[in-house]
């Protein structure tokens, strides 16, 4: 196990910010991991997990304590009547999992493609895009319990997953390091979701293969997100609200045009890009290398070298104007790390 001291992390995030971490291991195997803890609990020091970098805001004072930068690969194929299983490794860039998974032609993920970051961060985040979210796919998750050094497996219901959420983000000392995924054999197009459905529509076809859905979420989302490589981004910035009855139907009464959807338990999801874009007028708008994308209002960019002060005060900015505005509270989707905060 190699410790590295003074690792600068905005090289290892989408955002290109984040100040120097003050210890940094890269753990490839669950050995290693149990190493990098227990480094971690006898120099008493906080510790965070990163997997690819691309949902995470740092604070350029950098970080007091360990970085273990997860890189755990490989991915396991079991066969079952219906099914696929595949078990992943947290360090495996989610995208090349998603590749495999469609030229394999096994389906379920081919909507959650093009996606930045982890596997490990799927589950974490619960990942969701045009009608699927990752709590549909995901069985079980293998975690490093830090409290007591062992490894165990939670199922899907003790992972508590939500609306971009999940047990990992409250409980930090559980430390994913692989996931069990459901694949299907025979492919089911989920081709509802309005970009899709209006794909589908310009290119005169009436379904989508398993590949061309795939190409078709990478096409939508190559128009709506800024180019990582040209861009420091982590894609949208805030959650979208998820609000009770009334607060959205006071809300709709002066949006009447405003996007809504059934959120279960009588509440409503709202949409934070349609609130910065036609309520607060903030889409595309820029303050000195910090500023919303053009083509999606809920992406903040770093266009140049933003530090993380700016891009702090440019997002409060946001969510100050929609509660002032609306009384909506716009929370964070991006996961703040602060200088010594144990996250
Ligand atoms: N809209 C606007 N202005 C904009 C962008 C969108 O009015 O600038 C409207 C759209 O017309 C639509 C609604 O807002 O009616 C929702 O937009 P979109 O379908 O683009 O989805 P989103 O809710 O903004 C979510 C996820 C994305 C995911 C897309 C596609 C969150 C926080 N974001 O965005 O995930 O790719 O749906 O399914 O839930 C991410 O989490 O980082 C992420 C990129």
């Amino acid at each position: 196990m190699q410790i590295r001291e003074q690792v600068l992390l905005s090289e290892y995030t989408t955002m290109k910010i984040g100040g120097v971490a003050q210890f940094f291991i890269e753990v490839t195997t669950i050995n290693e991991l149990k190493e990098a803890m227990i480094f971690a609990q006898e120099k008493n020091i906080p510790f965070f997990i990163l997997g690819g970098g691309s949902n995470v805001l740092i604070d350029d004072r950098g970080f007091a304590g360990l970085v273990i930068h997860m890189v755990i690969m490989e991915i396991e194929w079991e066969e079952s009547d219906n099914h696929i299983l595949a078990t992943v490794g947290a360090g495996e860039t989610w995208d090349n999992f998603v590749a495999t998974t469609v030229e394999k032609n096994y389906s379920g993920l081919e909507n959650l493609s093009s996606i930045p970051g982890t596997v490990g961060a799927s589950a974490v985040q619960n990942i969701g895009a045009y009608g699927v979210e990752a709590r549909e796919l995901i069985i079980s998750v293998e975690v490093y319990d830090g409290e007591n050094n062992t490894l165990r497996t939670l199922t899907n219901a003790e992972c508590a997953f939500g609306y971009r959420e999940s047990i990992f983000k409250t409980n930090k000392h559980l430390i994913i390091t692989r996931v069990k995924f459901t694949l299907a054999k025979e492919y089911i197009p989920k081709q509802n979701y309005k970009d899709i459905a209006l794909y589908i529509e310009e290119n005169g076809v009436v379904a989508l293969s398993l590949s061309e859905m795939r190409a078709a979420v990478m096409s939508i989302r190559a128009k709506k997100f800024p180019d990582l490589r040209e861009y420091g981004t982590a894609g949208s910035f805030f959650k979208n609200p998820i609000v009770s009855r009334a607060v959205a139907d006071n809300f709709l009464q002066q949006y009447p045009n405003a996007p809504h959807y059934e959120a279960g338990e009588g509440m409503i999801k709202l949409s934070a890009a349609w609130i910065i874009d036609h309520v607060l007028m903030m889409k595309g708008v820029r303050d000195g290398d910090v500023g919303t994308w053009n083509a999606q209002a809920l992406v903040v960019l770093n266009y140049g070298d933003a530090t993380s002060d700016e891009m702090k005060k440019f997002v409060k900015k946001i969510a100050d104007a929609s509660f002032e505005k609306i009384k909506i509270t716009l929370e964070p989707e991006v996961i703040l790390i602060d200088a010594e905060k144990n996250f």
